[in-house]
């Protein structure tokens, strides 16, 4: 799979392929489900592509083992929502609005529809969005997935959330533990961060609430101190209060 080009850079209307056998109905009708693109499985590019395995949604490659998301892992996830470091670090009651904005798989973003919030994820990538909407229909959650860049999207709506959430890419990870799989391909295949000043500067005057920027433990993405922290073994939640919160003075 390429690396996401300008093609897909901006508002990307063209839906992905997923490459399969004439005979596999199962995919057939997952890729009717999702809207994609169906292309024969022999014309199948040398990088990662889409395909069904026993009905489920697959990420190929000619060279290493196929990738499905664990169902059960991202299960248990999202039965612990509620009491999850993202749920409380963002903060949830019924309807509150989320913007996910480097939502990947979707997974952070299912955890806080669980959690009873209104979320929207922007994903650049067009193939992790489809990952996204499959796990949204699987586990029955309501989420809107918007494949854009997350600057456009932003620069494009008035819209305002509530919590807006920052998960960026971070750089590889210099010690030798190996990261799950999950994290191992989405190094592969997501796209690098950029911008992320700019981004949270536009997330700190859109957000009613609070900004929230996922961090490795001992990593410093922004200069900015943030108001309150969630630390745990590896990851740490720095939670910055919104400029426009009701009685905040700048
Ligand atoms: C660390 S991952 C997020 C993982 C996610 N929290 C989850 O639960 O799966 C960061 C994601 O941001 C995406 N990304 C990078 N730049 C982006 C941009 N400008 N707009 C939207 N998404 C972007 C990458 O493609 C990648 O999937």
């Amino acid at each position: 799979m390429e690396k996401v080009n300008g093609r897909f850079g901006t508002s990307n209307t063209e839906s992905p392929c997923i490459y399969l056998a004439t005979s596999d109905q199962q995919g057939f009708d997952l890729a009717d489900r999702l809207e994609l693109q169906v292309r024969e499985l022999s014309d199948a590019p040398k990088d990662w592509y889409l395909t069904c395995k026993n009905g489920k949604l697959t990420l190929d490659h000619p060279t290493e083992p196929s990738f499905q998301l664990s169902e059960q892992v991202i299960r248990s996830r999202i039965e612990d929502a509620f009491r999850s470091d993202l749920a409380q670090a963002c903060g949830y009651y019924p309807g509150k609005t989320v913007l996910d904005c480097y939502g990947g798989w979707g997974i952070d973003g299912l955890i806080l529809a669980a959690a009873g919030c209104n979320v929207s994820m922007t994903e650049i990538h067009p193939v992790l969005c489809v990952f996204a909407r499959d796990l949204a229909y699987q586990f029955n959650l309501k989420m809107n997935v918007i494949c854009d860049d997350v600057k456009q999207f932003l620069h494009a709506s008035d819209d305002r959330f509530d919590t807006i959430y920052l998960d960026p890419m971070f750089p590889t990870h210099p010690t030798t533990a190996k990261p799950q799989r999950r994290m191992q391909i989405l190094e592969q295949i997501a796209v690098p961060t950029q911008d992320l000043d700019t981004i949270f500067d536009l997330a700190l005057r859109r957000a009613n609430d609070r900004v929230v920027i996922k961090n490795r433990k001992n990593q410093r993405l922004l200069d900015q101190q943030a108001d309150w922290k969630i630390k745990r073994r590896s990851v740490r939640f720095d939670v910055y209060l919104a400029l426009n919160r009701p009685g905040f003075q700048e």
